[in-house]
């Protein structure tokens, strides 16, 4: 069985932070989401990986991520010209996936639960699709499937305005190769894409093999700054291992689960876990509440956060108002002058969001 990853497309949800970078490589609790999804597939015993990747973001997820040595795994990177749809990731993939069955994993999303039990189920019921489901608020976001009393599927559609139910297709999908025929029969959608849903719409519709399971545990699409603040807060509360190999200095307070990276220097601090702090971070006279993660080379001075994540290189300096439910990109700057500030002066790029609550 091979793994087909899906890490183009263009992340137009998380900009202003996806305009320099791929919304994959965002990091949660300090690690690339698109890594969780390879770590998942290694764990369920898949290592021939294949990643979809656009011309835009393509070498920065080649070169952070490697040829796959460290998940224990071979990677092939794939490039996608354009975004033209999951169906059509799949079309240019398809002579790295040959006549295997395989698992698709869209790079931006991350479940609790073991790949292992999927793929087994799909191997010994011989299936065509084993496609997730979870019951969402806002179905019109996602694909949908209409399911029958048994829990058959009938129906999916992408992104209805009238949703025939609250389950959401998850971003895991489990093919044979009959899906390669099926999507060689859809067209591209009023939104112009080649939609997997139709491709699977089309495998039903031929009387092929095609099951659903609901999915339990949590699930996280990334796509926005909530969801990626909620991913954070889910993956420090269950997977954060305590560990301290920067310095701390006795006038520094640490309680619960922290993980401070080597390199960082902590003065007079007061930090309250779940809180990973990357490498070579300088922090001084901060609060830092639960659920917070600060990337590598960060600098906070004078700074109080909770529920927040501070990416690589960003620098905070003397905002005593606590910034809660943040995300500051990379080499961002934040100053405020010791003094009250008597005026507000900003360089803000394109589609930031600053509130002043
Ligand atoms: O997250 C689950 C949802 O994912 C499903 O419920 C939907 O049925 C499915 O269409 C998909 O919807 P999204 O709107 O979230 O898809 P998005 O455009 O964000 O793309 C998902 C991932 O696939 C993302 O990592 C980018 C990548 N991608 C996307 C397209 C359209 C590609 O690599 N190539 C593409 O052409």
């Amino acid at each position: 069985m091979k793994a087909l990853i899906l890490s183009g497309g263009k992340g137009t949800r998380l900009r202003p932070l996806t305009h320099t970078g791929a919304k994959q490589l965002v990091p949660v609790a300090n690690k690339p989401i698109l890594w969780y999804g390879i770590e998942g597939i290694v764990a369920a015993g898949i290592t021939d990986i294949g990643i979809i990747i656009s011309p835009e973001t393509g070498e920065e997820v080649k070169s952070q991520t490697g040829d796959g040595s460290q998940f224990g795994a071979q990677i092939t990177y794939i490039l996608q010209e354009k975004p033209a749809g999951l169906a059509h990731a799949v079309k240019v993939a398809q002579s790295f996936l040959g006549s295997s069955p395989f698992i698709m994993y869209l790079g931006d999303n991350l479940i609790q639960s073991d790949l292992h039990l999927f793929v087994d189920i799909f191997k010994q019921q011989a299936l065509d699709a084993l496609i997730l489901l979870r019951q969402v608020e806002n179905p019109s976001a996602f694909g949908v499937a209409e399911v029958d009393p048994q829990g058959r599927v009938l129906r999916l559609i992408e992104k209805p305005k009238n949703p025939p139910s609250n389950l959401a297709l998850v971003g895991i999908y489990l093919f044979s190769p009959a899906i390669h025929a099926a999507i060689a029969c859809i067209h591209p959608s009023p939104r112009g894409e080649l939609e997997i849903t139709d491709a699977i719409q089309t495998l039903i519709d031929q009387g092929k093999q095609v099951e659903a399971l609901q999915l339990e545990g949590w699930w996280l699409d990334t796509g926005k700054k909530d969801d990626l603040l909620e991913a954070n807060r889910i993956i420090l509360d269950t997977c954060l291992t305590p560990e301290v190999l920067g310095e701390v200095d006795p006038q520094s307070q640490i309680s619960g689960r922290v993980q401070i990276g080597i390199g960082s220097k902590l003065i007079n601090c007061r930090v309250r876990g779940p809180v990973i702090i990357g490498k070579n971070c300088y922090l001084e006279h901060c609060f830092i509440g639960p659920y917070s993660s600060i990337a590598d080379g960060v600098t906070l001075v004078d700074a109080d956060l909770d529920h927040s994540v501070i990416l690589q290189g960003a620098k905070v300096i003397g905002v005593h108002q606590r910034i809660v439910d943040s995300v500051i990109g990379q080499r961002a700057n934040l100053t405020v002058a010791p003094n009250r500030p008597k005026a507000l002066r900003f360089m803000i790029g394109d589609d930031c969001q600053i509130e002043l609550v």
